[in-house]
Parts: C-alpha cells; structure tokens; sequence
C-alpha cells in the first residue's frame, strides 16, 4: 500500500501523525528556526485532518447512521504569530488577507475565530492567523471543517486552554451551518474526534470498531461539488416525493448497518458490496454524475472489492475499498478514468485515547 513515496499518497498509520491531536506544536510554520519575535512568545501551529464518507450520506441528514473515517495524512493548519492588533487572517488559497474586523461577521473565518474567544472567554489575540492546507475545496473531503478545526485547535493552544473535541466539534458546527445550511454534523464530528465513527445526527458519535485494515483509494474528479446546493436540491425532491425518499433513506441505513458489521468483523468483502449497493441508491437520489459513474467502473472493472461516491456528490470524489494486491492497477485506472489526484488511505482499529473513556 502506499509508502509515501509518491507525491499524491497519503498513508494514515498514525491518526496524529505530524501534529499531536491537536495539541499543538510550536515552532516557525516553514519548520525553520525561529528567529522573529525576539524575547516574545514563538508562534503556535495546530493542523486537522480532512475526512472521507465511507457511507451514508444525505440519509444522514434525514437520521439515517452514516459511517465516516478521518483523511489525516490531508490537513488544514492554522499558525498564530505574534503580531500587533487587530488580529489578521491571512488565507492565501482563497485570497484573504485582512484584520478580523474588515471580514464579514458571518465569514466562516471570522465565524470560527469570535465562536472560539467566546467559548474561552478571551479577546482575539494580538496575532497573525495563518490558514495552509492540503486538502482541496469543495471536493467533499471536509476542507472548511477541518480548516475551522484547526482555528479552534490554535486558538484553544494559544490561550493554554484545552478544548476537547466535543467542543470543538460544537463550535465548527456553527461553521458549518453557513457551508452548507442543514448539516448533519457528520463531518465536524469525524475531524474534531479523527476517529472513524458510526455517527447518527444528534447523538454522540459512537467509535467503530474495525476487524481488519481497510485499504482505501480516494479519487478527487476535478469537478467542484457544492455541497449546499446539492444538499438542498434533495431536500426538495424529499419535500416533492417523501415516501420515495424515506425508502431511499432507509435502503441507505440497511446498508450502513450492514456495512457497521462488515467492518467489525474485517470482512473487506462484504464492506465492498454495501458501497456498491449505496452508490447505486445514491444514483437513483439524483446525486450521483457520469463523472462519478465512470471513476466508480472503472475502480470496480480493476478489481475494487466495492466503490461509490462520497460526500455531497455531483462532483466532489469517489471511494474504492482494495485489496493490497489490486492497489496500483486500481489507481492507474481511475487515473485513466480522468481522476484529478488520488490518495490512499488505511483505516484501522484505533487505540483509545483519553478523553474516549470519559
Ligand atoms: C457532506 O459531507 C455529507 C452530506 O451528507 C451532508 C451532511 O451530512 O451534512 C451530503
């Protein structure tokens, strides 16, 4: 499986892998010495990771369970360098560069940062924010919730404040509501714990347990997915044909159960044909794209144990459950089949950490 070797694979051995579950390191952010700020504080860097829908999607959003496991070798870090008021965010990738109060209060950036202070009862720091990430926009990987995430994360370091990831959790949902208008919470929960989770909206995320490695390959189509728009054309259908739609909902959490147990018992098989079968009941919600449709054959003809969609759909990426052996012929083929970047990801049983046993 993947080795790091090639510059588009990403192994996820260790969920907290460059960056300490969200304790964050100090250090310059180019991870040269640091030199500025003689005397005063060094900078504070806090990273989280982006996620994949193994299951599920859209019938969460409904209360169907749905299944989503963390992306950690993808991360979105946010650096705070000392620097003279007012706090200013500084986002390359999306062009911003600004003092805190010149941002729209409802800007997810500004969003996340007045959320956080509040939550720890402290004004926005004299600083410098900092957002790099590896995660692409608007490909269903999580990148504004990991991004937040990561601002809630530095935010908490540099006050000394720990923050768990319920709360965490709880504040990117804030966040997320202005992404996507109805979101299940599905993918704050899977990037503020970076745990895979057996999730069902309004309860607490429950840890699940794996039985064996899954080996994953992620395929982005280069094609934009919208996730409120997509969310909100299905609610529309719902709201046109309910019944229709409830027995789509409920045909999706036959097969996230079914899949909850495949994964227990490290049945790579079975797990394989429950994501055939939920990529097939995404199709018929509408959600689905000849694009996708072609990524998805073209794992399956190049001996994927299962492949479908994930996250929103329309666009956005696919998922394909391997066996070792099938990798490199599955990659090469979803890169035929047009795929802008594929990673590859293990999902495993995870230690418990602490605050799991609270
Ligand atoms: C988006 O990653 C997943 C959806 O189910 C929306 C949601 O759960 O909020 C499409």
């Amino acid at each position: 499986m993947g080795t790091g070797r090639h510059p588009d694979y990403v192994l996820a051995v260790d969920p907290c892998r460059g960056d300490p579950c969200g304790r964050p390191h100090t250090g310059d952010p180019g991870g040269r010495p640091y030199t500025g700020n003689p005397g005063g504080r060094p900078p504070v860097r806090a990273s989280a990771s982006g996620k994949v829908i193994l299951l599920g999607e859209h019938a969460v959003v409904y209360g169907r369970p749905a299944i989503a496991v963390p992306l950690s070798g993808l991360r979105a870090t946010a650096i705070l360098t000392p620097h003279p008021g007012p706090f200013r965010v500084q986002a390359p990738a999306v062009g911003i560069d600004a003092p805190l109060p010149d941002l729209p209060p409802d800007h997810p950036l500004a969003r996340i940062v007045q959320l956080t202070v509040e939550r720890l009862r402290q004004p926005p720091p004299d600083a410098l924010l900092r957002i790099e990430s590896d995660i692409p926009v608007a490909s269903g990987l999580g990148s504004g919730a990991a991004v937040s995430t990561a601002i809630a994360r530095a935010l908490a370091a540099w006050y000394g404040v720990p923050l768990d990831p319920p709360t965490v959790s709880a504040l990117v949902y804030e966040v997320e509501r202005i992404y996507h208008g109805t979101p299940s919470g599905i993918d704050n929960t899977v990037i503020a714990h970076e745990q895979p989770v057996y999730f069902v909206r309004g309860r607490p995320p429950e840890p699940l347990p794996v039985g064996g490695v899954l080996h994953l390959l992620v395929a982005d189509s280069g094609v934009p997915s919208q996730t409120r728009e997509v969310v909100g054309d299905v609610r529309r259908r719902w709201e046109a044909e309910p019944a229709r739609y409830e027995a789509l909902f409920d045909r999706v959490a036959a097969e996230v159960e079914a899949a909850r147990r495949a994964i227990a018992q490290g049945d790579a098989r079975a797990l394989g044909e429950r994501m055939d079968a939920n990529h097939e009941i995404l199709r018929e919600m509408g959600v689905s794209a000849l694009v996708l449709d072609r990524l998805v054959e073209a794992a399956r003809r190049a001996g994927a144990l299962g492949a479908k969609l994930s996250g929103a759909g329309r666009g956005g990426n696919v998922v394909a459950l391997v066996d070792p052996p099938a990798a490199d012929r599955v990659e090469a083929a979803l890169r035929t089949a047009g795929a802008a970047r594929v990673w590859r990801t293990d999902v495993f049983q995870q230690p418990q950490r602490h605050e799991d046993t609270k």
